[in-house]
Protein backbone atom coordinates (compact mmCIF):
# COMPACT_ATOMS: atom_id res chain seq x y z
CA UNK A 1 0.00 0.00 0.00
CA UNK A 2 2.81 2.36 0.73
CA UNK A 3 4.74 1.54 -2.15
CA UNK A 4 1.54 2.38 -4.66
CA UNK A 5 1.13 5.42 -2.78
CA UNK A 6 4.75 6.65 -3.27
CA UNK A 7 4.41 5.56 -6.88
CA UNK A 8 1.61 7.76 -7.16
CA UNK A 9 3.07 10.54 -5.15
CA UNK A 10 6.14 10.43 -8.06
CA UNK A 11 3.68 9.89 -10.66
CA UNK A 12 2.24 13.13 -10.08
CA UNK A 13 5.42 14.66 -9.53
CA UNK A 14 6.53 14.14 -12.59
CA UNK A 15 3.44 15.05 -14.12
CA UNK A 16 3.86 18.74 -12.58
CA UNK A 17 7.18 18.89 -13.80
CA UNK A 18 6.48 17.98 -17.36
CA UNK A 19 3.48 20.42 -17.18
CA UNK A 20 5.82 23.57 -15.58
CA UNK A 21 8.24 22.78 -18.09
CA UNK A 22 5.95 23.30 -20.67
CA UNK A 23 5.22 26.54 -19.55
CA UNK A 24 6.87 29.80 -21.32
CA UNK A 25 8.82 32.58 -19.75
CA UNK A 26 8.41 34.85 -23.13
CA UNK A 27 10.95 32.58 -24.96
CA UNK A 28 8.86 31.15 -27.94
CA UNK A 29 8.35 27.41 -27.36
CA UNK A 30 9.00 26.73 -30.89
CA UNK A 31 12.31 28.51 -31.80
CA UNK A 32 11.84 29.83 -35.08
CA UNK A 33 12.66 28.16 -38.30
CA UNK A 34 15.29 29.43 -40.70
CA UNK A 35 12.48 29.65 -43.42
CA UNK A 36 12.85 31.79 -47.05
CA UNK A 37 10.06 34.46 -46.74
CA UNK A 38 9.14 34.74 -43.06
CA UNK A 39 10.90 36.79 -40.41
CA UNK A 40 11.83 35.65 -36.98
CA UNK A 41 10.37 38.09 -34.51
CA UNK A 42 12.60 39.08 -31.32
CA UNK A 43 11.86 37.10 -28.66
CA UNK A 44 8.62 38.77 -26.81
CA UNK A 45 9.30 40.19 -23.22
CA UNK A 46 6.77 39.43 -20.21
CA UNK A 47 7.17 42.14 -17.52
CA UNK A 48 7.05 45.91 -18.46
CA UNK A 49 7.22 49.47 -16.74
CA UNK A 50 3.67 49.96 -16.36
CA UNK A 51 0.96 47.97 -14.54
CA UNK A 52 -2.11 46.90 -15.94
CA UNK A 53 -4.49 48.70 -14.13
CA UNK A 54 -2.63 51.43 -15.89
CA UNK A 55 -2.72 49.96 -19.00
CA UNK A 56 -6.41 49.97 -18.64
CA UNK A 57 -6.62 53.55 -17.36
CA UNK A 58 -4.59 55.17 -20.14
CA UNK A 59 -6.47 53.18 -23.36
CA UNK A 60 -8.11 55.30 -25.28
CA UNK A 61 -8.73 55.15 -28.91
CA UNK A 62 -6.43 57.02 -30.69
CA UNK A 63 -6.90 58.11 -34.65
CA UNK A 64 -3.76 60.11 -35.24
CA UNK A 65 -0.31 58.69 -35.37
CA UNK A 66 3.27 60.28 -35.51
CA UNK A 67 5.04 59.51 -38.38
CA UNK A 68 7.05 56.94 -36.93
CA UNK A 69 7.85 53.51 -37.47
CA UNK A 70 7.42 50.66 -34.95
CA UNK A 71 10.39 48.91 -34.11
CA UNK A 72 10.53 44.60 -35.18
CA UNK A 73 10.75 44.65 -30.87
CA UNK A 74 7.09 46.15 -30.91
CA UNK A 75 5.91 44.73 -33.55
CA UNK A 76 6.60 40.97 -32.15
CA UNK A 77 5.83 42.11 -28.84
CA UNK A 78 1.98 43.20 -30.46
CA UNK A 79 2.01 39.94 -32.12
CA UNK A 80 2.58 38.07 -29.14
CA UNK A 81 0.05 39.97 -27.18
CA UNK A 82 -2.56 38.99 -29.40
CA UNK A 83 -1.80 35.30 -30.96
CA UNK A 84 1.47 34.23 -29.11
CA UNK A 85 2.21 30.98 -27.52
CA UNK A 86 2.50 30.55 -24.15
CA UNK A 87 2.28 27.14 -23.05
CA UNK A 88 1.98 23.49 -24.63
CA UNK A 89 0.84 20.69 -23.69
CA UNK A 90 0.40 17.98 -25.48
CA UNK A 91 -0.08 19.19 -29.77
CA UNK A 92 -2.12 22.27 -28.51
CA UNK A 93 -0.39 25.55 -28.01
CA UNK A 94 -2.05 27.65 -25.66
CA UNK A 95 -2.32 31.16 -26.30
CA UNK A 96 -2.15 34.59 -24.94
CA UNK A 97 -6.23 35.23 -25.80
CA UNK A 98 -8.07 32.23 -24.37
CA UNK A 99 -10.11 30.00 -27.36
CA UNK A 100 -13.43 28.26 -26.83
CA UNK A 101 -12.13 24.43 -26.65
CA UNK A 102 -8.69 26.01 -27.85
CA UNK A 103 -9.70 25.61 -30.99
CA UNK A 104 -8.11 28.55 -32.51
CA UNK A 105 -9.83 29.86 -35.30
CA UNK A 106 -8.66 32.96 -35.36
CA UNK A 107 -5.90 34.26 -38.00
CA UNK A 108 -3.60 37.64 -37.88
CA UNK A 109 -2.29 39.82 -40.37
CA UNK A 110 0.13 42.79 -40.46
CA UNK A 111 -0.03 45.50 -42.92
CA UNK A 112 2.73 47.93 -43.22
CA UNK A 113 3.80 49.68 -45.91
CA UNK A 114 6.37 47.90 -47.27
CA UNK A 115 4.34 44.58 -46.95
CA UNK A 116 1.02 42.24 -46.21
CA UNK A 117 2.53 39.86 -43.72
CA UNK A 118 0.59 36.82 -41.19
CA UNK A 119 1.93 36.36 -37.77
CA UNK A 120 2.55 32.58 -37.46
CA UNK A 121 2.16 31.60 -33.49
CA UNK A 122 3.95 28.39 -34.00
CA UNK A 123 7.97 29.84 -35.10
CA UNK A 124 6.56 33.27 -33.28
CA UNK A 125 7.31 34.96 -37.12
CA UNK A 126 5.84 36.93 -40.00
CA UNK A 127 5.43 35.18 -43.18
CA UNK A 128 5.50 37.86 -46.13
CA UNK A 129 2.40 37.51 -48.33
CA UNK A 130 3.15 40.66 -50.63
CA UNK A 131 5.65 43.07 -50.83
CA UNK A 132 2.60 45.58 -52.42
CA UNK A 133 1.32 48.26 -50.35
CA UNK A 134 -2.43 47.68 -49.34
CA UNK A 135 -2.97 50.55 -46.94
CA UNK A 136 -4.60 52.61 -49.58
CA UNK A 137 -7.23 49.94 -50.74
CA UNK A 138 -8.00 48.85 -46.96
CA UNK A 139 -8.65 52.35 -46.28
CA UNK A 140 -11.13 51.83 -49.02
CA UNK A 141 -12.58 49.23 -47.60
CA UNK A 142 -13.54 50.49 -43.80
CA UNK A 143 -15.23 53.84 -45.49
CA UNK A 144 -11.98 55.96 -46.00
CA UNK A 145 -11.21 55.91 -42.37
CA UNK A 146 -8.05 57.31 -42.60
CA UNK A 147 -6.35 56.34 -39.35
CA UNK A 148 -5.37 52.73 -41.54
CA UNK A 149 -3.07 54.18 -44.13
CA UNK A 150 -1.49 56.92 -41.69
CA UNK A 151 -0.83 54.32 -38.89
CA UNK A 152 2.81 52.48 -39.44
CA UNK A 153 1.41 49.33 -38.96
CA UNK A 154 -2.62 48.07 -39.32
CA UNK A 155 -3.86 45.01 -38.03
CA UNK A 156 -6.02 42.66 -39.41
CA UNK A 157 -7.80 39.55 -37.14
CA UNK A 158 -9.99 36.94 -39.26
CA UNK A 159 -11.86 34.09 -37.93
CA UNK A 160 -12.91 30.54 -39.32
CA UNK A 161 -16.30 30.11 -38.45
CA UNK A 162 -16.50 26.78 -39.70
CA UNK A 163 -13.33 25.58 -37.62
CA UNK A 164 -15.53 26.39 -34.54
CA UNK A 165 -18.80 25.01 -35.96
CA UNK A 166 -17.47 21.33 -36.32
CA UNK A 167 -17.39 21.33 -32.71
CA UNK A 168 -20.05 24.13 -31.16
CA UNK A 169 -22.20 23.87 -34.28
CA UNK A 170 -24.45 27.38 -34.13
CA UNK A 171 -22.79 28.85 -30.82
CA UNK A 172 -19.77 29.06 -33.60
CA UNK A 173 -20.53 32.85 -34.38
CA UNK A 174 -20.44 34.09 -30.65
CA UNK A 175 -17.42 32.09 -29.83
CA UNK A 176 -15.50 33.15 -33.09
CA UNK A 177 -16.65 37.30 -32.06
CA UNK A 178 -15.76 36.81 -28.78
CA UNK A 179 -12.70 35.54 -29.30
CA UNK A 180 -11.98 38.57 -31.78
CA UNK A 181 -12.51 41.12 -28.97
CA UNK A 182 -10.17 39.14 -26.46
CA UNK A 183 -7.40 39.51 -29.34
CA UNK A 184 -8.38 42.73 -29.84
CA UNK A 185 -7.99 43.63 -26.60
CA UNK A 186 -4.58 42.46 -25.92
CA UNK A 187 -3.45 44.19 -29.08
CA UNK A 188 -5.21 47.50 -27.15
CA UNK A 189 -3.01 46.87 -24.00
CA UNK A 190 -0.58 46.01 -25.28
CA UNK A 191 -0.25 48.81 -27.13
CA UNK A 192 -0.52 51.33 -24.30
CA UNK A 193 2.13 49.38 -22.43
CA UNK A 194 4.53 50.17 -25.51
CA UNK A 195 3.61 54.30 -25.33
CA UNK A 196 1.70 53.23 -28.56
CA UNK A 197 -2.12 53.75 -29.42
CA UNK A 198 -4.91 52.21 -31.34
CA UNK A 199 -8.15 51.98 -32.61
CA UNK A 200 -10.91 49.17 -32.67
CA UNK A 201 -12.21 49.58 -36.37
CA UNK A 202 -15.70 47.30 -37.15
CA UNK A 203 -16.93 49.97 -39.85
CA UNK A 204 -15.72 47.83 -42.82
CA UNK A 205 -16.90 46.37 -46.35
CA UNK A 206 -16.41 42.64 -45.19
CA UNK A 207 -16.06 41.76 -49.31
CA UNK A 208 -13.81 44.59 -49.91
CA UNK A 209 -11.25 43.61 -46.92
CA UNK A 210 -11.67 40.20 -48.32
CA UNK A 211 -10.79 41.30 -51.79
CA UNK A 212 -7.83 43.02 -50.73
CA UNK A 213 -6.23 41.00 -48.60
CA UNK A 214 -6.96 37.98 -50.72
CA UNK A 215 -8.25 36.00 -47.70
CA UNK A 216 -9.16 32.14 -48.40
CA UNK A 217 -12.76 31.79 -48.47
CA UNK A 218 -13.00 30.63 -44.80
CA UNK A 219 -11.93 33.40 -43.08
CA UNK A 220 -13.93 36.46 -42.65
CA UNK A 221 -12.06 39.66 -41.60
CA UNK A 222 -13.64 40.69 -37.96
CA UNK A 223 -11.61 43.58 -36.88
CA UNK A 224 -9.09 46.17 -38.57
CA UNK A 225 -6.76 47.70 -35.69
CA UNK A 226 -4.39 50.51 -36.64
CA UNK A 227 -1.39 50.87 -34.17
CA UNK A 228 1.38 53.64 -33.73
CA UNK A 229 2.33 56.69 -31.63
CA UNK A 230 0.17 59.09 -30.73
CA UNK A 231 0.47 62.55 -32.08
C1 LIG B 1 -16.63 46.77 -32.13
C2 LIG B 1 -16.13 48.19 -32.25
C3 LIG B 1 -16.09 48.78 -33.48
C4 LIG B 1 -15.59 50.08 -33.63
N1 LIG B 1 -15.49 50.61 -34.88
C5 LIG B 1 -14.92 51.84 -35.04
C6 LIG B 1 -14.71 52.36 -36.34
O1 LIG B 1 -15.03 51.75 -37.35
N2 LIG B 1 -14.11 53.57 -36.44
C7 LIG B 1 -13.70 54.29 -35.35
O2 LIG B 1 -13.15 55.38 -35.53
N3 LIG B 1 -13.88 53.80 -34.09
C8 LIG B 1 -14.47 52.59 -33.90
N4 LIG B 1 -14.61 52.06 -32.65
C9 LIG B 1 -14.08 52.81 -31.50
C10 LIG B 1 -15.19 53.48 -30.66
O3 LIG B 1 -15.67 54.61 -31.35
C11 LIG B 1 -14.57 53.88 -29.32
O4 LIG B 1 -14.15 52.70 -28.66
C12 LIG B 1 -15.58 54.62 -28.45
O5 LIG B 1 -15.81 55.90 -28.96
C13 LIG B 1 -15.10 54.74 -27.02
O6 LIG B 1 -13.88 55.45 -26.95
P1 LIG B 1 -12.53 54.81 -26.37
O7 LIG B 1 -12.17 53.61 -27.20
O8 LIG B 1 -11.51 55.91 -26.46
O9 LIG B 1 -12.79 54.40 -24.96
C14 LIG B 1 -15.13 50.79 -32.49
C15 LIG B 1 -15.20 50.18 -31.24
C16 LIG B 1 -15.66 48.88 -31.12
C17 LIG B 1 -15.67 48.23 -29.77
Amino acid sequence: MKEMMMLSLVVYLCCLLCSCAAESNGEPLNPPVDNPGEINLPVPKTDGRISLEQTLLKRRSVRKYAQKELTLEQISQLCWAAQGITARRGRIGFRTAPSAGALYPMSLYLLKKDGYYKYIPETHSLKLISKENLLEDLTEAALGQPYIKKAPVTFVISGDYAKCAKRYRDRAPLFVHVETGHIGQNIHLQAVALGLGSVPIGAFRDEDVKDVLGLPDNEAPLYIIPVGYPE
